[in-house]
């Protein structure tokens, strides 16, 4: 059976950004985050598949410059956002882990 936690606000995020989220749960704390693009909302562990490191440096700065990638603050890997295929960089072909997020009624939820 799969919990729902409610996490932000959708408009917390704007349009074509990124946010850093964590739950404190029993098994530690999950870190994770959120990019909202083009009314859609997706869901990442923070965790670079490279070694390991979480993705952003910077607070929120999960993006590059032109907001279409994430990519990863510590050696440049960079992955689309609808899969978290890995295209460029040392882990190219490896992939993010996806958590699954739902928009509903102006909220972003979690389901684990
Ligand atoms: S740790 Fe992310 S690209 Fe190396």
């Amino acid at each position: 059976m799969s919990d729902l936690h409610d996490i932000c606000a959708l408009n917390d995020i704007p349009d074509n950004q990124a946010k850093g989220l964590s739950l404190d749960l029993e098994s530690g704390m999950f870190e994770f985050f959120v990019i909202r693009k083009n009314g859609n909302v997706y869901g990442y562990i923070n965790r670079c598949p490279h070694t390991g490191v979480n993705l952003d440096w910077t607070p929120d700065q999960f993006l590059n410059n032109t907001g279409d990638l994430i990519q990863c603050s510590t050696h440049g890997a960079q992955f689309r956002i609808k899969d978290g295929c890995c295209i460029a960089g040392p882990c190219a072909g490896d992939h993010l882990r996806a958590v699954d997020v739902v928009s509903e009624n102006g909220r972003i939820k979690l389901i684990l």
